[in-house]
């Protein structure tokens, strides 16, 4: 069955979780199909873990188009969400609606999520009027992170509590039919979502959000630049690839791979022919 933003809807009224984990390329985006995955974010941390910058800042349109295409043919059936990256929206609201709308023609997209609260709420609504599904980001921004000076919990005094609920009440307000909720204290996010209508999806929230999203190279231990607090190893796929690739340059540089089996034939008269 087609995974929508019905999807997130009816399993926040029947109390169920809903997943989400990002993907960047066909392959892996169709391995996530195919075991059941509701969303698949295709986040601008692809900037990270994909391209080796330091953070999602120089990630650009065309950059997010192209690997939302990838992972649309690979996952028909699910939500894909693309990112907005730095920039795309910030600018004006009138480049937020154009962006957006290049991110569901070119990419292929499903919806799109943006970062900011009561700052981007005007973006939020216009892309929605447009008839595109927003979710909202909120908590930690990565984009943000020069005006933020590092990767920190957000959400922890009162004054950062009581913003981090006002972002959340007015992106719903705005239309966004999701918000993710990024490294806020536990208690907070259950919080934000018994007070909200809409899907939370938290990433280091803690377990009472209605559904979570974990970057897939973190979790299957692929990426190892840093490992946040939040992040559990749910397999150790890293190790795996280095072996298999380890096993790769010995059977090869030892002459035993490629075996005959792995060969074509040809006829030997063929041979004797080309040597005359
Ligand atoms: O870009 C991304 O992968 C994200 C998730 C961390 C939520 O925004």
């Amino acid at each position: 069955m087609k995974k929508t933003v019905n999807t997130f809807r009816d399993a926040k009224a029947n109390g169920q979780k809903v997943t989400m984990l990002t993907a960047y390329d066909y392959s892996t985006a169709k391995m996530m199909e195919e075991v059941g995955v509701d969303s698949i974010l295709v986040g601008d941390s692809l900037g990270n873990v994909m391209l080796g910058y330091e953070d999602t800042v120089s990630v650009t349109m065309e950059d997010m188009i192209h690997h939302c295409k990838a992972v649309k043919r690979g996952a028909p059936n699910t939500l894909v969400v693309c990112d907005m990256p730095f920039m795309s929206y910030q600018t004006s609201v009138y480049d937020g609606v154009v962006n957006a709308g290049r991110l569901m023609k070119e990419g292929r997209a499903n919806a799109v999520k943006l970062e900011g609260g009561t700052g981007v709420a005007p973006v939020i609504k216009a892309i929605v009027d447009a008839g595109i599904p927003v979710c909202a980001h909120i908590g930690l921004t990565p984009q943000s992170i020069n005006a933020f000076g590092g990767y920190k919990v957000q959400g922890k005094d009162t004054a950062a509590a009581k913003k981090l609920v006002e972002d959340a009440l007015a992106v719903q307000e705005a239309g966004a039919f999701a918000v993710v909720l990024e490294c806020v204290p536990s208690k907070l996010a259950k919080y934000v979502t018994e007070k909200l209508h809409i899907t939370t999806i938290g990433i280091g929230a803690g377990n009472d959000t209605d559904g979570q999203v974990l970057v897939y190279a973190d979790m299957l231990a692929m990426f190892s630049d840093y490992k946040p607090k939040f992040v559990k190893h749910f397999a150790n796929v890293g190790e795996e690839m280095k072996k298999g690739i380890k096993g790769y340059i010995d059977e090869v540089t030892a002459g035993s791979y490629p075996a005959e089996e792995h060969g074509y034939s040809i006829a030997d008269e063929v041979m004797e022919e080309i040597q005359k």
